[in-house]
């Protein structure tokens, strides 16, 4: 009760009265899942979550567990050829989805080092028969500083931070791909700063659809734009 509490309340600081209204069946369909009592992680969304955060940055909250395999599926890539990158990882949650697939490195970046330190502590102790990848790299980080590595990337964003952190993210990665040309894919899912990206050159958006849920109407669940690097 806490919990919902916590994520109501942070919501309506975010999204306003409005979109809160219309997000409560999505969250409600997320929550049944009940993904941490079933897995022994804490990856679900706590009022002090985003204390002292600078205002830039977008909160905590989790990926959804049935959405973000479907938008894994919808890329058709060889996961094994890519690196998975979250910027703003959190407590970790895509982190340990994305470990469902045989990227070659799992690696998640997160500003708020009480956040890094629990999505270290999940990466450890969740146990799934689907888990591929063992080993998932945390670092404590500015999404904006951190030094990519030179692989082919598939860099995901589940909107966590606004406009001037994006502009320096989206420098980072055209420097960097600048000083060793690769492939990269960009997921960004709820993409409140599309524009940025599809105003950068060196990028070119390939997809953007709005997933809805398989039964129970067809509720809205997400957004998702799919970008990757022009060679
Ligand atoms: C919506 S949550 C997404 C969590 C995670 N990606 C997931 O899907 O489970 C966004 C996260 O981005 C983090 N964040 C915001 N600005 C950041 C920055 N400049 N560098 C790194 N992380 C940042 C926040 O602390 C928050 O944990």
């Amino acid at each position: 009760m806490t919990d919902a509490l916590a994520r109501l309340r942070a919501s309506l600081r975010k999204n306003g009265w409005w979109r809160t209204l219309t997000l409560i069946p999505r969250n409600i369909l997320f929550h049944l899942t009940d993904f941490d009592r079933k897995h022994g992680t804490n990856t679900g969304m706590q009022a002090e979550d985003d204390a002292g955060l600078p205002q830039e940055h977008e909160g905590y909250e989790g990926a959804p567990p049935r959405l973000f395999p479907r938008i894994i599926r919808s890329l058709e890539i060889s996961a094994d050829r890519y690196t998975f990158i979250d910027l703003g990882s959190g407590k970790g949650k895509a982190l340990l989805l994305a470990a469902h697939h045989p990227f070659r490195r799992i690696i998640g970046v997160e500003y708020n080092p009480r956040l890094d330190a629990i999505a270290a502590e999940n990466g450890r102790i969740y146990r799934h028969p689907e888990r591929r990848v063992h080993t998932i790299e945390t670092v404590c980080d500015d999404a904006g500083a951190f030094e990519l590595p030179p692989d082919d990337l598939l860099i995901y964003l589940f909107n966590p931070f606004k406009g001037a952190i994006m502009e320096r993210v989206l420098a980072n990665l055209e420097r960097s791909l600048q000083a060793k040309p690769r492939d990269v894919l960009i997921v960004y899912q709820n993409p409140t700063q599309r524009r940025l990206l599809d105003q950068a050159s060196f990028l070119e958006r390939i997809d953007y659809r709005e997933y809805r849920t398989k039964r129970l109407r067809k509720m809205p669940i997400g957004r998702v734009a799919v970008y990757r690097n022009r060679h």
